[in-house]
């Protein structure tokens, strides 16, 4: 039974992913300029933030916030805060290609305790609460069994304009992509991770991350068995600004690679 937090989330979720659709309908049908794209997506992107933010904090008015969109509001509970990004993916949006996401975790005493990554332009609905395993529309949801680097796909992702990490994951990419079946940029964190849990990728790392690209799909790698580390730096992963995961036979290798000339 989905807990009342796990309700609450889903239905802000799948509202947000409505609203989401039909402005995506409106950038793949090209009603929007070129030159309006940009503002439009923003524009869809608060929208989307705003009906999260309405749904979560009208339930849970005492819970602290952070969203990708409003930034930081502490709650008069300082152990638990939603961390939400509207739309994941947004360059993906921009330009029609239906690969995004609504990403919504809650925190507990800084850890993740419940999760919903919601692919609205798939229909698939990605849950997971902590030590209630993972889902994918009601399917249980398992890491691959792969063992083998070279029979493995893993993803990995590029802040918005390379920022200070492009050097680092070209140098990753140059030691990894020889050693396995082939490395992703699909462009969304938050279904980067939801792939790995579904085991359709077998692992992914990034470096220069936010909170709310990583912390729903942290909690669906782990409660679908995989194993999650930041790169480097200690406290909780999802603060780290940097993740690796895999499954748990191939993530010594993947973070040994990873963090071997760090
Ligand atoms: C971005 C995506 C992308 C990742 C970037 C994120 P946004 O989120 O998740 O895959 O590589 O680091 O910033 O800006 O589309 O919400």
């Amino acid at each position: 039974m989905p807990s009342a937090n796990m309700n609450v989330m889903i239905k802000a979720a799948r509202k947000a992913g409505r609203s989401l659709v039909k402005d995506f309908r409106e950038v793949e049908n090209l009603q929007v300029s070129v030159k309006g794209a940009g503002d439009f997506v923003s524009r869809a992107d608060r929208e989307a933030e705003k009906i999260i933010k309405e749904e979560l904090r009208g339930a849970r008015p005492n819970y602290g916030w952070i969203g990708e969109e409003t930034g930081e509001e502490p709650g008069e509970d300082p152990t638990r805060r939603w961390i939400v990004d509207p739309l994941d993916g947004t360059t993906n949006f921009l330009h029609g290609l239906p690969h995004w996401a609504v990403s919504i975790a809650l925190e507990h005493k800084s850890e993740i305790v419940a999760a919903v990554i919601f692919d609205a332009a798939k229909d698939e609905l990605y849950t997971a609460e902590k030590g209630g395993g993972a889902w994918m529309n009601g399917q249980r949801l398992r890491v691959s069994g792969r063992r083998q680097m070279i029979e493995s796909i893993f993803a990995t992702g590029v802040p918005f304009g390379g920022r200070n990490t492009l050097p680092a994951t070209l140098k990753d990419l140059a030691r990894l992509m020889p050693l396995t079946a082939g490395v992703r940029r699909f462009g969304a964190a938050s279904l980067d991770l939801a792939y790995v849990a579904a085991g359709r990728y077998d692992g992914y790392w990034e470096r220069g991350i936010h909170s709310w690209d990583v912390a729903a799909g942290i909690l669906l790698v782990k409660e679908a068995g995989g194993f999650v580390e930041a790169i480097r730096g200690e406290g909780p992963v999802v603060d780290a600004g940097n993740i690796v995961c895999a499954n748990p036979q191939l993530f010594p290798e993947l973070a040994t690679q990873i963090r071997s000339w760090d």
